[in-house]
């Protein structure tokens, strides 16, 4: 599908998302969003690709949702056509690893659009922040929900409160993000993680994301139950046994997601 707010190349086995609207500092309009979701619902359903990289321009990953789209939507707009909930959605349902390569601002809902992936990647110019309530309204993408499992109830709270940004350095200190690089290596270093998931056996990199996703779900002892009954379950795989026999024989694994 051709799309006017993204570009997509697949290569490797990895798909490159960018957000691509220059102009308004990447901010996530209805259009973007949609486009966003397509291409990584396509990126899911496409064999060729095993890893997806979302990522952004150098000045900015999204500045937010797009304020000039949403200040004239009244009460009724939002409630009933549940802005946000697709989106929120539709990438929750995305099985294959999202790495968010984030450079620049991360606010608002670029914030939450980030931390929808299954981990961020910052160059040191990254800003992370929730400045909604600057705009007189509350985060409504999980910038009060997801951030605070991130980084705990005070910074969230500070950050959601007070509307100030935190720089990379803070966001990895916080547990935020998961590594720090130079910006000019931001996309080689995201793009060399997702390649590095992408010689794995696809079946467990997607038990690996499901089991990881379900700590959030469920208290501790369901989500122990969860894990122990899918890691029993890929002693069915034949990726199982080849892991396992590669190891011993001395050798790299060949896996075949089966
Ligand atoms: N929506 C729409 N347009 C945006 C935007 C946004 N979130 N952020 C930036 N832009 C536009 C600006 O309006 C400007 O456009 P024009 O040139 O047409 O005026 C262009 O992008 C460049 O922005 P600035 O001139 O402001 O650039 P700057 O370098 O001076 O400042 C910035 C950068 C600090 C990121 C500033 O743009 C800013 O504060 N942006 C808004 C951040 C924000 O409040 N985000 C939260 C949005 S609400 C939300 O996301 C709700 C939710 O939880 C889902």
């Amino acid at each position: 599908m051709a799309f006017e707010t993204i570009i997509v190349e697949t290569e490797d086995h990895v798909a490159l998302i960018r957000l691509n609207r220059p102009d308004a500092l990447n901010a996530l309009n209805t259009q973007l969003l949609g486009e966003l979701c397509t291409a990584l619902e396509e990126a899911d359903a496409n064999d060729k690709v095993r890893c997806i990289v979302v990522t952004g321009s150098d000045k900015a990953f999204a500045a937010g949702a797009d304020i000039k789209e949403m200040s004239q939507m009244s009460f009724v707009d939002v409630y009933t056509t549940n802005l946000f909930a697709d989106a929120n959605d539709r990438i929750a349902a995305i099985r294959k690893p999202i790495i968010a390569a984030v450079g620049g601002y991360a606010l608002g809902g670029g914030c939450e659009l980030a931390m929808m992936c299954d981990f961020i990647i910052a160059a040191d110019t990254a800003k992370f922040g929730q400045p909604e309530i600057n705009l007189g309204v509350i985060a409504g993408m999980g910038g009060s929900q997801r951030l605070t499992r991130f980084v705990g109830k005070s910074k969230s709270m500070d950050m959601n409160l007070t509307g100030r940004f935190m720089d990379a350095e803070e966001a990895e200190r916080a547990g935020l993000v998961s590594r720090v690089v130079p910006a000019k290596k931001l996309i080689e270093e995201a793009v060399g993680a997702a390649q590095k998931i992408a010689e794995k056996s696809m079946l467990t990199a997607m038990a690996a994301k499901e089991a990881v996703n379900r700590s959030y779900e469920v208290p501790l002892s369901e989500g122990m139950l969860f894990e122990r009954r899918v890691f029993h379950s890929m002693f069915a795989t034949e990726d199982q046994k080849e892991g396992m026999a590669a190891f011993l024989e001395k050798r790299a694994a060949q896996f075949r997601d089966k």
